[in-house]
């Protein structure tokens, strides 16, 4: 029934046509025949008022036409003007119904016709309508050009220019229209912002996310969401994101990759931004199962383009001339971590405990020594090590073995968390007390530095690697200290050679479930790092760059680990076991 009523005024208009170029354009000659068409003209335009059509399609055509008939009988010489130019007229009509609207915030053009198949929280939203309003202009635009070329003179046979000047126009039209319509609104949904919606329901959430998808995010994602919903909107759905692509379908899927439990009207609110996905995720407001790391970019997957904060992998620059020993010379390993941390709480531990045993693997021989636990007195700076008793410390105390394990070693392995841009104390007091492995006497080296002989240069050259972990996200300037004081030990030791740094940023974070990759990341680039130091002597400057991706941009660090430390505060423990204390 709508769509007879828009089909009818363009029958009537190419009818028109037909007549009047039978009447050779002369009004008085069909007089009666455009009074019929006139009729039917304005009875489909009530009919359409009556029920409300929204389309401009059928009042452009109906008006412009009418108008037109009008003058047949009110002022013949403009009616006649009229019937000679009934194509042209039609184009005009479509022109001003395409080009108008918008202008005066009125729904565009094609609006009404591509709503169709959208929900209504996707058709209502302004990306639709600008992306509509763009389109009407593209066929007013085409309409325009239809007008100039219906007018065009393309033969000297009336019949023929009749037939070309009808046929070329609506060709034109359907050829750029056809494709126009098909592929602009796709494109435009890249390129258009879209502001947020509020969504009222989450039934218009998940209705919306198909819609909402940014596909340059979604590249590499191949994963499907479960949703297990109780409270208001109760109920099971799942999200399937595949080749930049997200479907969405009711009931529960077999195998989905992530579950997320929580009450409905929660998922809501942080739909809308009016609560703050991970504030309600470190508090446990919701349960995740399965792989919830597609929780750290689900929000910015579904976000206004201008809202997305999602971490781009810039691989930090590493300019050090790490030492090559080649392949098969490091067999014996020895580390010593300085960290306080014994549980699986050290992120330090985690990548040197994932190194070690890379290195095992490719058969070399470790020791590994956690400082706190031995006897290690300070320093006193008496220098009997240098002077009374050359190469023995005044104390009597565990660095005996630490020592004797440093100077046998092949490989060095020097492990401590950042502590105020630093090794830990506990590092620096075992490095302080191998002063008595140097002579006192000073040397300069080729390159004018300043260096400290070996007592026992039968050892050979060494080899050192350093991991540390650091809660800022920063790698520069936050490990700056650290860095400068290994590579000093590295320049400024006779036959110790720097192999491998290993900065972790943001370290705290991998801990977290949605963190599981780039955790993964870290212990894969650490075992293989271990490994390679063994068989090649060497380690790619790529583990390390892995190490030192933080993973989350500043801004998303400092809100997740705000919230994180709030569930703690006056709460608990981050340890779960406080240390007991002596
Ligand atoms: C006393 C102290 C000082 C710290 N200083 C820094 C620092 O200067 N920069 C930083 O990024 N993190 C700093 N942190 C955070 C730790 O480096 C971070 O918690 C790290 O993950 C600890 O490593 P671990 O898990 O191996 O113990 C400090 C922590 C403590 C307890």
């Amino acid at each position: 029934m709508f769509n007879l009523l828009k089909i009818v005024p363009f029958v009537c208009v190419i009818s028109l046509n037909i007549f009047a170029e039978a009447g050779h354009f002369h009004p008085e000659r069909i007089t009666s025949i455009v009074l019929i068409i006139g009729l039917v003209l304005l009875s489909n335009l009530l009919v359409a008022v009556y029920y409300k059509i929204t389309d401009y399609f059928t009042y452009a055509i109906s008006g412009v036409s009418l108008l037109g008939i009008v003058t047949v009988f009110t002022l013949p010489s403009v009616g006649r003007i009229y019937l000679e130019n009934i194509i042209s007229g039609l184009y005009l009509g479509l022109f001003i119904a395409a080009f108008f609207p918008q202008l005066f915030k009125l729904k565009p053009f094609s609006y009404y016709i591509s709503k169709n198949g959208y929900p209504k929280v996707i058709s209502s939203s302004n990306q639709f309508l600008k992306i509509n309003s763009i389109i009407s202009s593209a066929w007013a635009a085409l309409f325009l050009v239809a007008l100039l070329l219906t007018n065009k003179n393309y033969s000297d046979d009336s019949g023929l220019q009749i037939v070309i000047s009808t046929l070329v126009p609506i060709t034109v039209l359907l050829a750029i229209g056809i494709p126009v319509t098909r592929f602009l609104p796709d494109k435009l949904m890249r390129i258009v912002s879209a502001e947020r919606i509020i969504f009222s329901s989450l039934q218009e959430v998940f209705q919306a996310m198909p819609y909402g998808l940014n596909t340059e995010l979604a590249k590499d994602i191949n994963t499907i969401v479960q949703f297990e919903l109780t409270g208001d909107e109760p109920g099971t759905a799942h999200v399937i994101i595949k080749n930049q692509l997200c479907t969405f379908i009711e009931g529960p899927h077999p195998d989905p990759v992530t579950t997320i439990k929580a009450d409905s009207m929660l998922w809501l609110d942080i739909s809308n931004n009016k609560m703050s996905g991970d504030k309600a995720y470190l508090n446990k407001m919701f349960e995740v199962e399965g792989d919830a790391s597609i929780l750290l970019v689900f929000n910015d997957l579904f976000a206004p383009k201008n809202e997305v904060d999602i971490a781009k992998f810039e691989p930090r620059k590493i300019e050090f001339n790490y030492k090559d020993f080649g392949p098969n010379k490091i067999t014996k390993i020895v580390v010593f971590d300085g960290g306080p941390r014994t549980t699986k709480f050290s992120k330090t531990k985690f990548m040197v405990d994932n190194f070690i045993d890379g290195a095992k693997i490719a058969g070399a021989e470790v020791d590994y020594f956690k400082l706190k636990d031995l006897k290690i007195h300070h320093c006193t700076g008496c220098y009997t090590c240098w002077t009374k008793t050359p190469g023995e410390c005044i104390f009597n105390d565990d660095m005996n073995l630490l020592r004797k394990k440093y100077r046998e070693a092949d490989l060095v392995v020097f492990a401590s968390p950042l502590y105020i841009f630093n090794v830990t104390g506990l590092l620096k007091t075992f490095m302080d007390r191998l002063l008595p492995l140097l002579k006192p006497y000073m040397l300069l080296d080729k390159k004018n530095y300043t260096k400290h002989p070996d007592r026992f240069p039968e050892a050979g050259e060494q080899g050192f690697v350093v991991f540390s972990a650091a809660g800022f996200p920063d790698v520069d300037h936050n490990f700056d200290g650290l860095k400068s004081m290994f590579r000093l030990w590295d320049s400024h030791n006779e036959n110790t050679y720097l192999m491998g740094e290993f900065f972790m940023p943001a370290a705290e974070m991998i801990t977290q479930s949605v963190y599981i990759k780039r955790k993964n990341n870290i212990k894969r680039a650490c075992r293989q790092a271990g490994g390679q130091i063994v068989k090649q002597g060497k380690i790619d400057k790529e583990l390390m760059q892995i190490v030192s991706f933080p993973g989350v941009t500043r801004t998303k660090f400092q809100s997740q680990s705000n919230y994180f430390w709030e569930t703690l505060d006056g709460k608990a423990s981050y340890l779960k076991e406080v240390p007991v204390i002596y």
